[in-house]
């Protein structure tokens, strides 16, 4: 008797794959240079870098809004949700409506547009804001609308390019949690973007840093059972050297 062949157990296929990516806007210098990388389906990855190293432009090709010059990116079939450092909702629309369109543009059912707009604004912690309009929001506030507006596109992947940053310390801290919690509760794959060394390390799974001219990983941390005290200063000693050597 045989025993039929076991096959090895496989890691699950990435979310994200970017196999050698180089950008470069016409005949300007190189700003992405070979990048690979594999984003594991539910990874919440930050992506870390000085000012101008590439990470909007990563996150575009990600989102495939702009195409690589060189390599391959593969992304689930049905897309990314993008989320921007300005909330970038509609000022004529209250809160509810702004994430009602977001259904809209999905397809989803007139009937059923408002209960989950009301849903999504709970898991942002906001149903109490449903009928005010932007400018009756407060910068926090907007960046949890957007949040839930991201939510409301329901795709696999999401991208947030310095959504905080614009936030003071406290509301950004508060936020962190928001996120957090709702990561957790719906298993997306988060790419964020991010100059800050702390709000990396405490958010993400794992911190890859670019670095600039042209941008490449030049490093990458896992933050689990890490101690972050010493992460950040880790994380912070290689992101100077990445500054230095730019401006040497
Ligand atoms: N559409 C474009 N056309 C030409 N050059 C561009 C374009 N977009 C970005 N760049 C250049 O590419 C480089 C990287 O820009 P990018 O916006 O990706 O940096 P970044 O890391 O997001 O910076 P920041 O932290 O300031 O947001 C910069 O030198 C920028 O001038
Ligand atoms: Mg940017």
């Amino acid at each position: 008797m045989t025993t039929p062949p076991v096959a090895p157990p496989l890691a699950p296929a990435p979310a994200v794959r970017l196999q050698h990516v180089g950008k470069r806007y016409g005949a300007g210098p190189v700003v992405l240079d070979d990048i690979s990388l594999d984003i594991a389906p539910s990874e919440f990855v930050c992506l870390l870098g000085a000012s101008g190293c590439g990470k909007s432009t990563l996150l575009n090709l990600i989102a495939g809004l702009d195409a690589p010059t060189a390599g391959t990116i593969e992304t689930p079939a049905e897309g990314s949700a993008f989320m921007f450092q300005d909330s970038a909702l509609m000022p004529w629309l209250t809160a509810r409506r702004n994430i009602e369109l977001a259904l809209r543009l999905r397809g989803v059912p007139r009937a059923e547009r408002g209960e989950r707009a009301l849903e999504l604004l709970d898991i942002v912690s906001l149903t109490d804001a449903a009928d005010k309009r932007p400018h009756e929001l407060s910068g926090g506030m907007r960046q949890r609308v957007a949040l839930a507006r991201a939510l409301a596109q329901d795709r696999p992947v999401l991208l947030m390019d310095e959504p905080f940053a614009a936030l003071d310390a406290i509301t950004r801290d508060l936020l962190h949690e928001e996120l957090a919690r709702v990561w957790r509760a719906t298993g997306r794959t988060i790419v964020f973007v991010t100059h800050n060394v702390r709000e990396a390390a405490r958010l993400g799974q794992r911190v890859i840093l670019l670095s600039s001219r042209p941008g490449r990983i030049a490093g990458q941390w896992r933050t689990a059972g890490a101690d972050h005290v010493v992460l950040e200063q880790q994380i912070t000693e290689q992101l100077r050297k990445e500054i230095r050597r730019n401006a040497a």
